[in-house]
């Protein structure tokens, strides 16, 4: 119980001053973010709300909330399999348990069970007792991106992040590095790195794709804060080559759609690059082309203005980077190509927490890690590469580093 008297300190041994303080600082925020609504401002507000939440958290149950917290997103989990979140946006009113459960015929009880968490964390609202109604995150939760989010860090990354303790209590607790050795392999007992094992599991491949669309969040797109006219389309030459922006290892092409879509009267080919299976689903677009390749084998677009790299290289070593950036750089030109990296750039201290859970998806996933500036400039010093600048992107997000040939 929380006692307010003006001279004492209570509440478990948190006094009053600070948690003045507190309020005051979340007013602040709030009242910052209201009248600038700037992404910098937004974080600044959360984490500051963050902060006074934990201030009613005792310690000891704290621990039992981040013991029990994975029950929360498999809760999540099982309501997507049962069409909770789907039933619920379309009716967009009132719907029983009954109606609920009778999408996949699932039992009451159980239902039951599973909508009580969803209405603790704001996944449902409950309208009655066992009458539930939409909230926004119900209707978030049928989005496509966001599902395959929840399926590709549950589904893919959860088993392998049970076994990482055990994985790295039996490496003596090293740093794990190469894509074939890591928990991932432990886990799924596989000898085949994630890009290879993916495609072995039926519906991985599609889920793993589609994450990789999702992976900027609501984090806004490099498109619309760096300066792409400037960096990179103001120098394009077509007599030097006639390929404006080769992406390597992009996906199906959301990353090279957009860029088209938002230049579209800039002149210059558009190239995407994938292994083969991944290049066979893109998006097809009359004015992006494809081509099939391997990040270890000798880059087939030569001279390219600009090579952008989107969460590739945090998916390696720095020696399997290295091997990725020889192939890069012996297919620039000096002098005019670009290299574009969207990557995180982990702060070295009070990292931003999303940075930071990424960087042990890394590990789960790929073995592999996100780099902090000092990582960075080592490893593509190290490969022939020059950093020309780090930008820093609004809010969380990816930052952009352009680097060019030493
Ligand atoms: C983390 S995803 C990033 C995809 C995309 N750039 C994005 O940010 O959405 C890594 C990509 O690397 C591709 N990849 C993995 N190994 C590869 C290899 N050896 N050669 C070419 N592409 C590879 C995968 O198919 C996948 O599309």
């Amino acid at each position: 119980m929380f006692i307010m008297s003006s001279n004492s300190c209570h509440a478990n041994g948190v006094s009053q001053k600070p948690f003045d303080g507190l309020i005051r600082q979340v007013a602040q925020a709030a009242d910052a973010f209201q009248h600038s609504q700037n992404e910098a401002d937004r974080l600044a507000a959360l984490q500051a709300a963050q902060k006074l939440v934990e201030v009613f958290q005792k310690p000891q149950d704290a621990v039992y909330n981040l013991a029990y917290s994975p029950t929360q997103v498999m809760c999540v989990r099982i309501a997507m399999d049962l069409g909770i979140f789907s039933t619920l946006s379309e009716r967009n009113g009132p719907v029983t348990l009954e109606d609920l459960a009778a999408t996949k015929g699932a039992d009451l009880v159980l239902t039951e069970r599973v909508l009580r968490i969803l209405a603790g964390i704001g996944y449902v609202a409950e309208h009655d007792v066992r009458v539930y109604i939409p909230t926004k995150m119900t209707r978030q939760m049928t989005d496509r991106l966001s599902g395959a989010v929840v399926r590709f860090i549950f589904d893919i990354g959860m088993p392998t992040l049970a076994k990482v303790p055990e994985f790295l209590r039996m490496t003596n607790f090293r740093n794990p590095s190469g894509a074939q050795n890591g928990a991932l392999q432990y886990a799924e007992k596989t000898e085949m790195s994630l890009w290879d094992w993916v495609p072995t599991k039926p519906g991985f491949l599609d889920v793993c794709n589609t994450f990789m669309e999702a992976d900027r969040g609501s984090r806004p797109s490099w498109l619309e804060w760096f300066p792409v006219k400037e960096r990179i389309i103001d120098g394009f030459k077509e007599g030097e080559s006639n390929v404006l922006l080769v992406d390597i290892a992009g996906g199906r092409g959301h990353d090279l759609v957009a860029f088209q879509s938002k230049f579209s009267e800039v002149p210059g080919r558009l190239i995407l690059e994938d292994l083969p299976h991944v290049v066979a689903e893109a998006t097809q677009h009359p004015k992006i082309e494809h081509v099939s390749f391997d990040l270890f084998k000798a880059q087939p677009i030569q001279g390219a203005r600009t090579y952008y790299m989107k969460f590739i290289l945090h998916d390696w070593s720095d020696e399997e980077s290295r091997l990725i950036l020889s192939h890069l750089g012996a297919a620039m030109k000096k002098g005019y190509s670009k290299l574009i990296i969207e990557e995180f750039v982990l702060a070295d201290k009070e990292c931003a927490m999303l940075p930071a859970m990424w960087d042990w998806e890394m590990l789960i996933f790929c073995n592999s890690m996100e780099r902090t500036a000092s990582q960075w400039m080592k490893v593509l010093d190290s490969a022939g590469f020059k950093i020309v600048k780090f930008w820093a992107p609004p809010g969380d997000g990816q930052s952009i580093i352009e680097a060019e040939l030493k």
